[in-house]
């Protein structure tokens, strides 16, 4: 059995986590300062656990020294959005970074997952620049609204508790509710819409 260096592994990564919070947060700020609508309403990152990859090349069958290969999410960045407009909003401003190279977009917005998941993911690949060498290492964005994180989280938690395997009432309550969900953003955009028209309206008066 291969001896992971788990500290030389991920070091890179947790470099580029630091990096890529720091660069779709400063976005954000930089549209507030400018007083310019900001499409991204919070982001988060992380890094994943030893016990989290091993548990991954087990189930895909990988081997030790594929790993980085072949794990695409062992850097994540998760960006918030309030309504599904900003979305592609957010997508743009990803495809033009010249210090992001997008090799794969999945739209689960679009081509919702069975489950009822709702989310659109980029993989990227960035530049590091450690003390002697310089690499590209892979990262995971998934860009969803509020609502569906807030579903996603749900669902997240019954899979892991029942490891895969939820109770069918669940699964078949939580497919509702992202019905509901997707219901609840279409309305709220709407409404949002709504408010920003009567807000222009009466700056005419
Ligand atoms: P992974 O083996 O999980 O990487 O799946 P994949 O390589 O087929 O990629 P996919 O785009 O389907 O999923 C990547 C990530 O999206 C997952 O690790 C989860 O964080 C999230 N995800 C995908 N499907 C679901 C889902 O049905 N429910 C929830 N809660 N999250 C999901
Ligand atoms: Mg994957």
């Amino acid at each position: 059995m291969e001896i992971i260096n788990w500290k030389e592994l991920l070091y890179p990564y947790a470099q580029t986590v630091d990096e890529l919070l720091l660069k779709f947060r400063s976005l954000d700020k930089e549209c507030r300062q400018l007083g310019i609508y900001s499409p991204i309403d919070s982001v988060t990152g992380r890094l994943k656990r030893p016990a989290s990859i091993l548990e991954k090349a087990g189930r895909k069958q990988i081997s030790p020294d594929r790993i980085e290969e072949e794990i695409e999410d062992i850097a994540g960045i998760r960006i918030l959005c309030q309504f599904v407009e900003d979305i592609p909003k957010v997508i743009e401003m990803v495809r033009k970074r010249k210090d992001m190279t997008v090799i794969e977009e999945r739209d689960y917005i679009t081509n919702t997952k069975p489950s009822g998941y709702r989310s659109y993911h980029m993989l990227v690949t960035t530049p590091v620049f450690l003390s002697d060498s310089i690499i590209d290492t892979k990262v995971e964005i998934q860009i969803r609204t509020v609502a569906q994180d807030f579903w996603a989280t749900l669902e997240h938690k019954m899979h892991y508790k029942f490891e895969g395997d939820g109770p069918d009432y669940i699964t078949k309550e939580l497919r509702k509710c992202a019905r509901y969900v997707a219901e609840l953003d279409t309305r709220m955009e709407e409404l949002n819409n709504e408010i920003q028209k009567y807000g222009k309206l009466s700056d005419k008066k």
